[in-house]
């Protein structure tokens, strides 16, 4: 399993399993058979409100002796409610609580957005907070807090932008190791994997399969369904392989990591299989002409009125 090594000599294996959308009651069997398979990186939230069942898969795989957790990768995320460097360190500690885990391996900043606290999803602008209110630099300085307590081994951010990242990176005594973001062929984000890269931040691409389980609250009218896009499919036929290899394959080639979800054991195993395709430079040609930089997750549940928030000031793009 391809992987990457952090300064501090950890390895985090780039293909890992995707909970956001396992529901309750499916999700801590998947966990468990994907470990079995030989998944080694799990990827989890606060917000995906499943972290006690897929804790608890992870210990029952533990104590069966099938891995050890210094052999596993796990990653969660601090919830928008819990911005603010005084309510990092107790929102991590309920993860921990939740997971059941002495530890965690990342710890992300979900999205560079906060939202009053006890409030879980924002019904109107006024539970949004402007970033001028809490600042993204003052919830670092908790994420840094929790790293030099050992509460979590890594600290990162998701959806964040290159602008917010440098801003973020000219007060940050330990700086974001991850950048997790929507990736996949139909937006590529080159610019910001050549600035992460540069800055020596790991990408980890989120709805790498282009997430068609999303709720229908979060999908547009016109979308695409990447698993069926014909370039892919051609290149699939071509491999004898299935679309969802070639898209998990495309990502690991370019040094990605990726989180595709199933909870279907069939499917869990073809995505881990996908590690072991080679896609060829013609290939990788193809996939790179679909780019449209089109968001699956735009984001724009943020945008409410009365609100701090638009596309342009939470993409930083025009
Ligand atoms: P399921 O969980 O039933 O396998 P993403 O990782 O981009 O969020 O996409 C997740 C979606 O893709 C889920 O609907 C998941 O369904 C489906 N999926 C996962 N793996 C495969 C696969 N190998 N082939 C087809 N669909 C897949």
């Amino acid at each position: 399993m391809r992987s990457t090594t952090f300064a501090n000599g950890d390895r985090m294996p780039l293909l890992g399993l995707g909970t956001w959308k396992a529901a309750p009651g499916e999700v801590g069997a998947a966990v468990r058979e994907a470990i079995r398979l030989g998944y080694r990186h799990i990827d989890c939230a606060s917000v995906y409100a499943n972290e006690p069942e897929v804790g608890a898969a992870i210990r029952a795989a533990i104590a069966a002796g099938e891995v050890r957790r210094e052999e596993l990768w796990i990653t969660s995320k601090l919830w928008s409610n819990a911005h603010g460097h005084s309510n990092v360190e107790p929102a991590l500690r309920s993860t921990l609580a939740d997971l059941g885990l002495e530890w965690l391996d990342l710890y992300l900043i979900h999205w560079p957005v906060a939202i009053r606290p006890g409030v879980g999803f924002p019904s109107s602008g006024e539970d949004l907070l402007p970033l001028e209110a809490i600042p993204l630099s003052d919830t670092w300085r908790g994420m840094e807090a929790v790293l030099e307590r050992g509460l979590t081994r890594h600290i990162g951010v998701s959806n964040v932008s290159s602008r917010k990242l440098q801003a973020l990176l000219t007060m940050a005594r330990q700086r974001p190791e991850v950048n997790q973001v929507e990736r996949h062929p139909l937006l590529q984000q080159p610019q910001l994997l050549a600035d992460c890269a540069a800055a020596g931040i790991l990408i980890t691409a989120y709805s790498p399969l282009g997430s068609g389980d999303r709720p229908a609250s979060l999908k547009g009218a016109d979308e695409p369904v990447l698993l069926d896009n014909p370039v892919i499919g051609a290149i699939a036929a071509e491999h004898g392989c299935s679309p969802a290899q070639v898209l998990i394959a495309w990502q690991l080639q370019g040094g990605v990591s990726t989180i595709p979800k199933s909870v279907n054991p069939t499917r869990l195993r073809d995505n881990l299989a996908a590690a072991d395709l080679t896609l060829t430079p013609p290939d990788l040609e193809r996939i790179s002409g679909l780019d449209q930089h089109r968001r699956l997750v735009d984001g724009s549940f943020w945008l409410l009125e009365g609100g701090p928030w638009s596309l342009q000031t939470l993409w930083d793009e025009p």
